[in-house]
């Protein structure tokens, strides 16, 4: 399905929707489960890296079988969306259309305003042609995400809301409001230090700019990428178990709640389960060096993340039992 539904009972309900990003078999299993055992409706992204990755005929049949995986496991109407993340040209967002994806991002953030409209504009008038919904970016995160990067953040100007959406007609909106990609959301110096842990404590998103958007657009389903949290029990356990991931730190769990509950609907998370998954592997080659099946690390990985997922749809995104 396409997220217009979704969306729209999102907004209405104060929660939002799991965008989880998927690479491999292992993750998208652990996504189905967690969204099946709590019955969550759940967007699938796929990114132009995934693609590279993986293959794309092969992700997009994949994601067909999670439908069927889903039933299998008792979910009787999976609610489960396939998007593009992050898409770039006219021409991917069109061959993903193409392909069965039934939703795509076109992110023109990276240029100048008006040629992110025509660009949107174009994907927009193509992908609704075929019910495919599209999801458009205003201002720039930091970070890096596969082949996105960028330096510095530019906040979304709440004053050009209305005319990029209604000039565009796309159908969410993914903003800028502090969060970034990747598992170094911020510099220690933008942080502060707790005392006890010593571990970083980050800046606060900028409600104040969210807050204005929404004012702008009421009920416009809002985006928010490069939402994971970085979880320090998974940070301690890599670095514990041979790994190096000096001062990673992410978005804390109780602004991404705050979040849910306005009108943003949709909620980015892959680093997180990056983490998830390389902790438990790590552990487990560090523990038994003896190891050479990868079913032996894959499955303990496979059931961290669905750990993983059911917490955040749970305890952060507010998304179970929505999509009975
Ligand atoms: P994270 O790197 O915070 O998980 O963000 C992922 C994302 O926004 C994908 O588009």
């Amino acid at each position: 399905m396409n997220t217009r539904e979704m969306f729209a009972k999102a907004v209405d309900g104060g929660y939002a929707i799991p965008a989880f990003n998927f690479n491999n078999m292992e993750q998208l299993q652990a996504i189905i489960k967690a969204c099946a055992e709590t019955k969550s409706p759940v967007i699938l992204q796929v990114s132009s890296g995934a693609r590279k990755y993986a293959n794309q005929t092969l992700l997009r049949y994949m994601a067909e079988g999670a439908v069927e995986y889903a039933k299998e496991l008792g979910w009787e109407h999976p609610q489960i969306c396939l998007h593009l993340d992050h898409g770039d040209t006219f021409e991917l967002c069109k061959s993903c259309v193409d392909f069965g994806f039934s939703s795509v991002m076109i992110d023109g953030s990276s240029l100048p305003y008006e040629e992110n409209i025509a660009l949107t504009k174009k994907v927009v008038e193509y992908a609704h042609q075929y019910d495919v919904t599209v999801e458009a970016e205003l201002g720039v995160l930091a970070g890096v995400e596969d082949d996105v990067v960028a330096e510095e953040s530019h906040y979304t100007k709440p004053e050009e809301v209305i005319d990029f959406a209604t000039r565009t007609g796309c159908d969410s909106l993914a903003i800028s409001i502090g969060t970034s990609h990747g598992a170094y959301k911020f510099k220690p110096e933008q942080c502060t230090r707790d005392p006890k842990t010593g571990k970083l404590v980050p800046p606060p998103l900028a409600f104040d700019v969210l807050e204005e958007v929404e004012k702008k657009l009421p009920g416009f389903p809002i985006v928010l990428h490069g939402s994971s949290s970085v979880p320090q029990e998974y940070v301690d356990i890599i670095n514990t178990h041979g790994g190096n991931l000096p001062d990673a730190v992410g978005i804390p769990e109780d602004q991404l709640r705050k979040a849910a509950k306005s009108a943003v609907c949709k909620i980015n998370i892959d680093s997180d389960s990056r983490l998830a998954f390389t902790a438990a592997v790590r552990k487990v080659l560090a523990e038994k060096p003896g190891e050479f099946d990868p079913r032996k690390y894959c499955g303990p990985a496979r059931d961290e993340m669905v750990k993983l997922y059911k917490h955040k749809i749970i305890e952060v995104l507010g998304s179970d039992g929505k999509a009975e």
